[in-house]
């Protein structure tokens, strides 16, 4: 983790959210959609499971780079609340898929032993990772898309790939296996796709466009087309699985820094 530059996407308050904002597509604007309500809940979960082991970190900088995490996903949280306000108003039912996750969130925190919910951190933590270096290379937010739109995730992205080693690292200090990482992804890929998928259905269903022929071509062009998940990030994802693997020892900080200058300058320092 390089920088802790926290940067305004786009004003809270003034967040619209035009309907069909993704090229006109509506599958590929309900799955980002889709994405956007899980922020929220799902960054204070990967704050909580790194604050039970930030005893662990030894060094200044891991401490560090927790603090810079938290912030991070803090800041996150916030700005894909006020997203998830939009689709709110637009009609969409937010407050059932909050629901659902907060019981899904709670029973895991409930049942689960606080470092198996560390490695589903570090692993849904390499999955944005990954969606966030596709972002930044032009795959998964080209231009075209409604610019606004675009600076949030650019800047959701760029700050993923920034902070893509901190929760590894406070779980190899805090003693976690590889068996705890593999069947961490393996919830953590099939929750997602499930998690984001029923959602897209969702709001799919609300647009009257989930029974027509079109929403299920591009339904599958999401998913295999030439610019589709599994083409684009299938295989990163499986790195994962190979022992000793370590997101800090891909090199893309280049794109962090690529990512800052597309949002212009970003760089303007300030708070949510
Ligand atoms: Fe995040
Ligand atoms: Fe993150």
């Amino acid at each position: 983790m390089h920088s802790t530059l926290t940067i305004h996407p786009v004003p809270v308050r003034a967040m619209s959210l035009p309907k069909l904002w993704y090229q006109n597509n509506p599958v590929k604007t309900h799955f980002f959609n889709a994405l956007s309500t899980l922020f929220p809940q799902g960054e204070n979960f990967f704050i909580a499971s790194i604050r039970n082991f930030e005893n662990c970190a030894q060094s200044t900088s891991l401490k560090e780079q927790i603090r810079d995490f938290v912030t991070q996903e803090k800041n996150h949280a916030a700005i894909h609340k006020a997203y998830n306000r939009c689709l709110t108003k637009a009609g969409y039912d937010v407050a059932w898929m909050e629901d659902k996750l907060h019981k899904k969130i709670s029973f895991g925190q409930k049942h689960v032993p606080p470092i198996a919910l560390l490695a589903v951190t570090v692993a849904t933590e390499h999955i944005t990772a990954v969606l966030g270096e596709k972002v930044l290379q032009g795959d998964l937010v080209p231009e075209g898309i409604d610019p606004e739109l675009r600076k949030i995730w650019i800047w959701h992205a760029l700050e993923e790939v920034d902070h893509k080693a901190v929760a590894m690292d406070l779980f190899l200090a805090a003693g976690g296996t590889y068996s705890q990482l593999v069947r961490a992804m393996m919830y953590s890929v099939s929750g997602i796709l499930w998690d984001s998928f029923t959602r897209m259905f969702h709001m799919l269903k609300r647009d009257g466009l989930l029974f027509k022929p079109k929403t299920w071509w591009q339904i599958f062009g999401l998913m295999f087309g030439q610019k589709g998940l599994v083409r684009l990030t299938a295989l990163d994802i499986l790195k994962f699985f190979a022992p000793g693997f370590h997101p800090a020892r891909h090199d893309n900080y280049n794109l962090v820094v690529h990512g800052r200058r597309m949002l212009g300058a970003e760089a303007s320092a300030g708070s949510f």
